[in-house]
């Protein structure tokens, strides 16, 4: 009995069974479910992981800390998405889903649900989910197929994540209405400013084109599963719905303020790598400028061979407009630049980099995790957004004042000497990255503890998502972003501007005449 009280200050050292779905789409959603998978088992929790290869292209190392891991490839390891997949294949070219007619992520849930397949047939995944009890399921909230999955095999506590920012599902399902003054296509968000109001009207457009796709998807999502689980297997929307919470890789201070609900919960910065000190070399390469340097990188996506001998040379010339800075490009270590404050190299530590405080600038394609990490460094940047969420991020360094944009299509000597200009020689935009490195740094929660004791919780009770979920989840696009009252009231005027047109009309022919003709012949 003595010992009771001190039991209850121990830690609840409960130890969880997570099942988790990773959707490989690229290099950089791998990393991520690394990270989280690392922080689980820091945490004590045993993690089981599916591998669903949408991407071929992607490899698998080890077991990626997993107790075990099912990798699920498309027959012969050839993904149809490598096909079309064609952000990839052409970054710089302007890209067709901004088309709000193009139906271009139809092609993706085409290539999910053909992935699903698989995974439902896979007999490795099926005997590790009928021998397993699993008290949690942490599975990416892009298509619907983990969650059915996880509904199959009565996993009843189930929460999403995405390495993006958050996505159509995790908002669609979570029940919040897509209203057009904000940014809810993240991963196709387009160049126009959404305080105009003829960019509102188009964009709702688009909402309700990925509304309609969206429609398709869990039609056809619905049939496959009920021919293979029988008629009762329940709406793959109704078992969204039940998500508890909605991780996303957002930063709450870097992202757009939007409203949101409680099931969605920001974890940006929590699959950052910590700087490491800098090799010798790089060392003795960032000495040589007394003004600073610049990296240069598009990622790892983007090859070197994907930089046109053309915008090689714009690049070229407008570093050496810059004579005083030095400049470090990710391309491909060999060829000969011709200028002395370029420097090639095939690689680059970039956390290890913009942490040293001789960077003093970035010019990125702003993927997710560059822009956090160099938002974290306080470094400002030049972005050159090419697909995905990277315009997003883009618009949202040139939001916080950390960043220029220049557009993919638009690389010029004069547009990017002007953008350099900017972040080199404005000190507003270096102190800005600053300020808002210092603010992420003195946040009081950290991504982290999020993370783990958002898991913790969604564990332990089975009902939470009823707490969490907006009512819009019950209703549609049209009654959620309220069009259903506005409807009414347009018919309401227009039947009393009718009624008003006819009632004068008739008052102005028949009254006044009758009266008239009445006293004439009194
Ligand atoms: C969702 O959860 C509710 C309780 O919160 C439950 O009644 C319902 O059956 C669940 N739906 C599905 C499809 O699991
Ligand atoms: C770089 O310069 C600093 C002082 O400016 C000096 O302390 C340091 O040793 C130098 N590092 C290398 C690798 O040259
Ligand atoms: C650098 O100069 C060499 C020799 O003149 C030339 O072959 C090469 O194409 C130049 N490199 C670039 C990037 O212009
Ligand atoms: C970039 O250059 C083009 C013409 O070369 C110009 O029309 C455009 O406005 C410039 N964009 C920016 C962001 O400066």
């Amino acid at each position: 009995m003595r010992f009771l009280p001190l039991l209850f200050l121990l830690p609840c050292a409960l130890s969880l069974n997570i099942l988790m779905y990773v959707n490989v789409i690229g290099k950089s959603h791998l990393q991520f479910a690394d990270k989280l998978i690392e922080l689980l088992n820091k945490n004590d929790h045993k993690v089981d992981v599916i591998m669903g290869m949408l991407n071929s292209l992607v490899s698998l190392k080890g077991s990626h800390g997993a107790r075990k891991i099912i990798p699920v490839h498309f027959p012969g390891g050839e993904s149809p998405w490598g096909s079309v997949a064609d952000h990839l294949n052409n970054p710089f070219v302007e890209n067709s889903n901004w088309n709000p007619f193009s139906m271009g992520f139809a092609k993706f849930i085409e290539t999910s649900e053909q992935l699903c397949e698989l995974i439902l047939d896979s007999p490795e995944v099926s005997s590790l989910l009928s021998s397993t009890q699993y008290d949690v399921a942490l599975l990416t909230g892009y298509d619907f197929c983990p969650f059915a999955l996880a509904h199959h095999y009565k996993i009843s506590k189930v929460v999403s994540y995405v390495p993006t920012p958050s996505c159509h599902i995790q908002n669609y399902y979570g029940g919040l209405p897509d209203l057009p003054l904000y940014e809810n296509m993240v991963l196709d968000t387009m160049h126009t400013d959404r305080s105009f109001f003829g960019t509102r009207i188009f964009e709702t457009l688009r909402t309700m084109k990925d509304r309609y796709v969206h429609y398709t998807a869990y039609t056809s999502m619905n049939e496959k599963l009920r021919a293979r689980f029988g008629d009762s297997f329940p709406d793959v929307r109704e078992i969204s719905k039940n998500i508890s919470i909605d991780f996303t890789n957002s930063h709450p201070l870097l992202e757009e303020p939007k409203p949101i609900s409680l099931r969605l919960r920001y974890i940006g910065g929590i699959g950052l790598p910590t700087p490491k000190p800098l090799k010798k070399e790089l060392n003795e390469i960032l000495n040589l400028s007394k003004k600073g340097n610049v990296l240069f990188s598009f990622g790892t996506q983007i090859g070197p061979e994907k930089i046109t001998d053309d915008m090689q040379r714009v690049f070229i010339n407008t570093f050496k407009r810059f004579p005083e800075y030095n400049f470090l490009w990710k391309f491909d270590g060999k060829t000969q630049m011709n200028a002395s404050n370029i420097f090639n190299l095939d690689w680059l530590p970039q956390t290890d980099l913009l942490y040293d405080s001789r960077v003093i600038g970035f010019i990125t394609h702003v993927g997710l995790n560059s822009f956090t990490e160099t938002s974290l460094a306080g470094v400002p940047i030049v972005s050159i957004p090419l697909f995905a969420d990277q315009l997003h991020n883009a618009k949202r360094a040139t939001a916080l004042g950390t960043g220029i944009m220049v557009r993919k299509t638009e690389i010029t000597e004069e547009n990017l000497s002007r953008a350099l200009e900017k972040i080199l020689y404005d000190e507003r935009y270096g102190r800005r990255a600053k300020e808002i490195a210092s603010m992420v740094s003195s946040l009081p929660d950290t991504p982290q503890r999020i993370f783990i004791e958002g898991i913790e919780f969604a564990a332990k009770f089975e009902h939470l998502s009823s707490h969490y979920r907006l009512i819009g989840a019950n209703h549609n696009f049209f009654i959620q972003t309220g069009w259903d009252v506005a409807a009414f009231f347009t018919l309401l005027l227009l039947v009393l501007f009718y009624s008003t047109v006819k009632t004068t009309l008739f008052i102005l022919r028949n009254l006044p005449v009758k009266v008239f003709w009445k006293r004439k012949m009194d």
